[in-house]
C-alpha cells in the first residue's frame, strides 16, 4: 500500500479490538488506537507491535471525552472508523445501567459528533447478536426481529437506531453494523487473548480456566432445553476469523449506503456439551462438569445465517471448533498475569 488508509480502532487493546490491529497492520493500513484501559492492560501495545512487526499510534484516551475525539481527527488524517470501545458484561449492566447508556450510548454519539465535524463518514461498529433477543427462528437474518432484553443489549440496539437515523438524515454514511455472534479463541501465538476479570460469565472463557486447573469444575446450565441433547447452543467463532470480518468490512464499505446490518457468525451452532466434548478432544483427557439450572434469561439456539456477510464482504470464517479450543488453551497456559491472578 503506497498511500496507506488510516483507521481510528476505539477499544483497540480490548479482545477483539487488538485482534484487529493486528491484522490491519499486517494488512497494511496506518492503525490510530485508543482505550481508556477500562478493560484492558497497557502490554498489550506492545504485543500488538511484536505481532504485527509494526509500529502504531496509540492513544490513552475515553470516547466519552468531546476535546479527545476531536483532537484525534484533527491530528491524523482518519478515513474509517472502527468503534469496539464499550462496556459488554450483561450482568453488570442491570447493576448500573447508566454506566452502560454513558459509556456506550454516549460515547459512540460523541464519536459520531466528531466524525461528522471532520466529514469522515465511514464507520464499522460493533453490534452484537444480542439485538435479536430470543430469535423466532435459526438461522437468524438480519431481517429478523429486534428487541433487547437487558441495558447491555439496549445500548447496541439505540446505537443501531441511532447509526440508522444519522445516515438516513444525511448522504454519505456507509456504516457496516456487524452483529457478532459468540468471539472465542485467541491468537495463536498466545500473546493476545480474552482476560475477563473476576470470574468469567461466559461458556469459554470458564471452560478455559476448568481445563487448565484454575476452577474445579464447569457448571452446564440448564438440560431441558429444545436442542438435540436440551444445552443451549450458540455460534462460536475464532476471533482471528472476526477480525479478519473486520477488514473485510472496511474493504466493503465503498460499496455500503446508508447503515447495514451484517451478521458475523460460522452459520454452525454447537451445544454446551459439545463444547466440552471438542475442548476434551483437544486436551486428551474428561473435564469435570455438573448439570445446574438454567441461567436467567438464556435462549435455547442462537446461530447466524451468514450469507449477506459472504456477498457482502466476501468473508467466510474459516477456523474450526478445534482451533478455537487450542488456541484458547495456549493462550491460558501462556499468560502468566492470569495464572498468577488465578492462583
Ligand atoms: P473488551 O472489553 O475486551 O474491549 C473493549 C475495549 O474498549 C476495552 O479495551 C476497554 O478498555 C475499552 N473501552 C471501554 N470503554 C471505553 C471508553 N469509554 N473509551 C475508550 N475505551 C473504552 O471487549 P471485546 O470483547 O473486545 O468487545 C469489543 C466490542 O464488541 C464491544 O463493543 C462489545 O460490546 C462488542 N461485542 C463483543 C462480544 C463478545 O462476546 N466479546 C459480542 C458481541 C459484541
Ligand atoms: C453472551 C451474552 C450475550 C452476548 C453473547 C455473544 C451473557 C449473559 N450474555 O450470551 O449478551 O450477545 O454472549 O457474545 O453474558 N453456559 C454454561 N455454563 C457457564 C457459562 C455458560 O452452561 O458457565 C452456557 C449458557 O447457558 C449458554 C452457552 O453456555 O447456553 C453460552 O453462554 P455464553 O458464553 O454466556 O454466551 P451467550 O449465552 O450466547
Amino acid at each position: 500500500m503506497s498511500n496507506p488508509d488510516t483507521i481510528l480502532v476505539t477499544g483497540g487493546a480490548g479482545f477483539i479490538g487488538s485482534h484487529t490491529v493486528v491484522e490491519l497492520l499486517q494488512a497494511g493500513y496506518a492503525v490510530v488506537a485508543l482505550d481508556n484501559f477500562a478493560n484492558a492492560k497497557p502490554s498489550v501495545i506492545s504485543r500488538i507491535c511484536t505481532l504485527a512487526g509494526r509500529d502504531f499510534t496509540f492513544v490513552e484516551g475515553d470516547v466519552r471525552d468531546p476535546g479527545c475525539m476531536a483532537a484525534l481527527f484533527r491530528d491524523h488524517p482518519i478515513q474509517t472508523v472502527i468503534h469496539f470501545a464499550g462496556l459488554k458484561a450483561v450482568g453488570e449492566s442491570t447493576r448500573v445501567p447508566l454506566t452502560y447508556y454513558q459509556n456506550n450510548v454516549t460515547g459512540t454519539l460523541n464519536l459520531l459528533e466528531a466524525m461528522r465535524g471532520a466529514g469522515c463518514r465511514n464507520l464499522v461498529f460493533s453490534s452484537s447478536a444480542t439485538v435479536y433477543g430470543d430469535p423466532a427462528e435459526v438461522p437468524i437474518r438480519e431481517d429478523s426481529p429486534l428487541s433487547a432484553t437487558n441495558p447491555y443489549g439496549r445500548s447496541k440496539l439505540m446505537i443501531e437506531e441511532i447509526c440508522r437515523d444519522l445516515a438516513k438524515s444525511e448522504p454519505g454514511w456507509r456504516i457496516a453494523l456487524l452483529r457478532y455472534f459468540n468471539p472465542v479463541g485467541a491468537h495463536p501465538s498466545g500473546l493476545l487473548g480474552e482476560d475477563p476479570q473476576g470470574v468469567p460469565n461466559n461458556l469459554m472463557p470458564y471452560l478455559l480456566q476448568v481445563a487448565s486447573g484454575h476452577r474445579p469444575h464447569l457448571e452446564v446450565f440448564g438440560q431441558d432445553y429444545p436442542t438435540p441433547d436440551g444445552t443451549g447452543v450458540r455460534d462460536y467463532l475464532h476471533v482471528v476469523d472476526l477480525a479478519l470480518g473486520h477488514l473485510a468490512a472496511l474493504k466493503a464499505l465503498p460499496r455500503i449506503e446508508g447503515a447495514i446490518p451484517i451478521n458475523l457468525g460460522t452459520g454452525r451452532g454447537y451445544s454446551v456439551l459439545e463444547m466440552i466434548q471438542a475442548m476434551e478432544k483437544v486436551m486428551g483427557h474428561p473435564i469435570p462438569w455438573q448439570f445446574g439450572p438454567r441461567r436467567p434469561g438464556d435462549i435455547a439456539l442462537c446461530y447466524a445465517n451468514p450469507d449477506r456477510a459472504h456477498t457482502m464482504l466476501g468473508w467466510r470464517a474459516e477456523r474450526d471448533l478445534m482451533a478455537m479450543c487450542s488456541d484458547g488453551l495456549t493462550w491460558i497456559k501462556s499468560n502468566s498475569s492470569l495464572n498468577s491472578a488465578l492462583a
